[in-house]
């Protein structure tokens, strides 16, 4: 019941929003006729009422599924073009906190498999978030490269890896519990809602797979996954 209480509420509050994100993104068109502090306050809204409708597109989803509705699809997924958008999403974040984002995929890779692009892309977009929002500076990589091949299927491991402030030893079984963060102060210096590593874990459990991580306080982390993708006939 309080689960769907908190989906109704997100949905009708993502709902109000809409025609908020709608009229300050009109306004913020009519740079001309506006003061440079009137310029920066519209700004501000309207990153403010992105970030909101994250949020809640986020606690939506989770609910959905923690409720065991979400489906993955099997269609043909071009891993290379996949990854290369996915670098690219992240790449502003990544030259603003001027951090180098690095891919690599394997050349043996092949062409195309079955999968689900969106959720492909949402669990490794969470990871490289994390890793560019708790790296300040160095670098941050994602890495695919082929396991194995078997008649049917090709196995496929991905990889993030980052040189910021690492996870303490402590924390590490916890991050990917639902709105849970390594420390206190996380929450205060970082923001978040601790959502994105649950995420990602329920994600890979509708692949059948699971999530690894590696990590030193101060040296940086790793996390990685391996996922079976049916070949495409
Ligand atoms: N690459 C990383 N380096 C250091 N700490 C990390 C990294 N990724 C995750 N963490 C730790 O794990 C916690 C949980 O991550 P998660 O993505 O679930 O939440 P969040 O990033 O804090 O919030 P949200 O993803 O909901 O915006 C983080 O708060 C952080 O303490
Ligand atoms: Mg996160």
């Amino acid at each position: 019941a309080k689960a769907r209480f908190l989906s109704t509420m997100s949905h009708e509050i993502r709902n109000a929003l809409s025609p908020i994100i709608g009229s300050v993104g009109l306004l913020a068109m009519e740079e001309d006729s506006l003061t440079p502090s009137q310029r920066e306050l519209i700004e501000l809204l309207e990153f403010s009422s992105h970030t909101l409708h994250t949020l809640l597109d986020e606690v939506l989803d989770y609910g959905k599924l923690e409720a065991g509705k979400v489906y993955l699809e099997e269609i043909p997924v071009d891993l290379r073009s996949l990854t290369e958008k996915v670098i690219q999403i992240h790449q502003p974040l990544a030259s603003k906190k001027q951090l180098q984002l690095v891919k690599q995929v394997d050349t043996t890779l092949p062409e195309k498999v079955l999968g689900d692009p969106t959720r492909l892309t949402q669990i490794l977009s969470n990871l490289l978030t994390n890793a560019i929002k708790f790296t300040q500076q160095g670098s941050v990589s994602l890495s695919v490269g082929l396991l194995e091949t078997t008649p049917e299927r090709y196995r496929l491991r991905f990889e993030v890896q980052d040189t910021g402030i690492g996870i303490p030893e402590e924390s590490l079984k916890q991050i990917f519990e639902e709105y849970s963060q390594a420390s206190l102060d996380t929450t205060r210096k970082f923001k978040g809602t601790g959502l994105g590593l649950a995420i990602v874990h329920l994600l890979l459990s509708l692949h059948q797979s699971q999530i690894f991580v590696e990590s030193q306080q101060g040296q940086g982390s790793r996390f990685y996954f391996d996922i079976a993708f049916p070949k495409t006939v």
